[in-house]
């Protein structure tokens, strides 16, 4: 646990539950104990974060080998083992989040990795993205892999569209988007109302494919499509729930 976390109140929070449903380290009793109350209705809950981090590794990987070699990650979360820079060791990464908690821990799980930071960025507003900090670690003028998960489920249609076409027009050309989408599966979990992963309080948007596509505007989704990020880029059955929906997409 890092001073940072070890300094704040005992109140969970979104990107610490997920590091303890993911087995990482990064959290304290209180993200615990409300992690195991929370999925009590659905114990596929953890597996379901798993399942999402398994395809922003596969889908950075798949960014990577178009020779993109600097990561942005909007709504990062804590930065949980299995994260973007320990799949593409030497990337660039700069994390970033509006939660202060999750920004002062990931600054310090950090510290010691070099060309990866951490700092503060509204997704849905990218000016507010430090420059400095931008400069020190991407170059603005190269394609840049950004990375957006778990956080348009929050939003409204309006929200989501003005913030992935805000995304482009900050993105350099040949840059590629990694997102995903709440799926239909999460209308009918029963503790939806109270989701973690909406920690505004705000409801949840559950979202299919034909609700998805429109909202990626001007990103040209690469031939994988949009699918369950169970199988995506990963042959076997198709869930017959899903949760998450994700994508790879790029500026052409
Ligand atoms: C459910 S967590 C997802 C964490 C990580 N991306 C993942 O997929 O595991 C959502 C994160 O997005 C952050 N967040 C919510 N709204 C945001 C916004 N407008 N800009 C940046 N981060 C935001 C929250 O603070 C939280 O850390």
């Amino acid at each position: 646990m890092t001073d940072a976390m070890a300094q704040q109140a005992q109140v969970p929070d979104t990107g610490r539950i997920i590091d303890h449903w993911r087995g990482g380290a990064q959290h304290l009793p209180a993200d615990a104990e409300a992690a195991k109350a929370f999925c009590a209705p659905d114990p596929g809950l953890p597996h379901v974060h798993h399942t999402l981090q398994e395809f922003v590794g596969r889908a950075v990987q798949v960014v990577a080998e178009q020779g993109v070699n600097q990561f942005l990650l909007l709504g990062a979360g804590t930065p949980t083992p299995g994260n973007v820079h320990e799949i593409l060791p030497g990337a660039r990464v700069l994390y970033t989040d509006i939660d202060a908690a999750n920004i002062a821990s990931g600054s310090e799980i950090l510290a010691t990795t070099p060309g990866v930071e951490y700092t503060y960025c509204d997704a849905t507003d990218l000016a507010t993205l430090d420059q400095e900090m931008m400069d020190r670690v991407l170059d603005p003028t190269a394609p840049i892999g950004i990375v957006l998960t778990g956080v348009t489920v929050s939003l409204d249609d309006d929200a989501v569209h003005r913030t992935l076409s805000g995304i482009f027009d900050w993105a350099s050309r040949g840059s590629y988007l990694v997102v995903d989408f709440g799926g239909e599966a999460l209308a009918s979990f029963p503790a939806s109302k109270e989701m973690v992963l909406d920690q505004a309080g705000n409801p949840l948007h559950p979202r299919g494919p034909h609700q998805i596509y429109p909202l990626l505007g001007r990103w040209q989704v690469t031939s994988d499509g949009v699918g369950p990020v169970d199988t995506w880029r990963k042959p076997g059955p198709q869930p017959d729930k899903v949760f998450m929906y994700g994508c790879v997409a790029y500026k052409p």
